[in-house]
């Protein structure tokens, strides 16, 4: 399973990277925004900043809905660095772009996905990646992780290459049940990686090493 993580900010990125699990990142909007970053120019160093501290995938997002507006903007993107990959919304101008990208060598993230059925569809378009949003799923009272499991089935009953990347995860539960159900990656926020490492019986089994190891020097 890849690891990716959802942020735009630098020190975060730095942090997770350091820790030697990093696979990649993924942006959108409204994270850039809540670093502060705006304006085309700005917004494009940072994601060549992000880039250069990662060595995975870095997704970033057009802001265009037509298919026009996205093309251009997608190529543009994907000029940036070869770590690119374009996040492209599942609308239907949406699906469009990703075919012509698909066709054209850039490598996409099919962004905002709740249904099987949009999941299906990206994978048809040629996505390299969909982005199922489990936490904002199970913001509304549905069941987030049901739909890591259906697009697993149905893109296995066609072996198609499209990588399930579980997004809008909140907390390590939802990436220890990702892993369960097969998703190829998962993006969360750097205390979802961190509470893998967490367990008590860890410290109080260490404490008691060291301990035992003065007694005997
Ligand atoms: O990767 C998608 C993610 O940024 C959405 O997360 O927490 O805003 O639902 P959230």
């Amino acid at each position: 399973m890849k690891f990716f993580i959802d942020t735009a900010n630098l020190d975060q990125i730095r942090e997770a990277q350091q820790l030697g699990v990093l696979d990649g990142v993924t942006t959108n909007p409204s994270l850039m925004a809540k670093e502060g970053i705006t304006g085309r120019n700005n917004i494009l160093k940072h994601y060549v900043d992000i880039c250069n501290i990662v060595e995975g995938d870095v997704s970033a997002e057009v802001i265009a809905t037509d298919f026009e507006g996205m093309i251009k903007e997608g190529e543009e993107l994907a000029e940036l660095h070869d770590q690119i990959v374009v996040k492209v919304p599942m609308i239907r101008d949406g699906v469009k772009a990703l075919k012509y990208f698909s066709d054209h060598g850039i490598r996409t993230n099919c962004t905002l996905v709740f249904s099987p059925g949009q999941a299906l569809l990206a994978a048809k378009a040629g996505a390299n990646y969909v982005s199922p949003f489990i936490g904002r799923i199970d913001d509304i009272s549905s069941d987030g992780l049901s739909l890591i499991a259906e697009i697993r089935q149905i893109y296995d009953n066609y072996a198609f290459q499209t990588e399930i990347l579980a997004a809008s995860i909140r907390h390590t539960m939802h990436v220890i049940e990702c892993a369960k159900l097969g998703a190829d990656v998962m993006t969360g926020p750097l205390s979802s990686i961190d509470g893998l490492l967490k367990h008590p019986l860890t410290d109080i089994g260490l404490e008691k090493f060291l301990a035992d190891y003065k007694k005997g020097n």
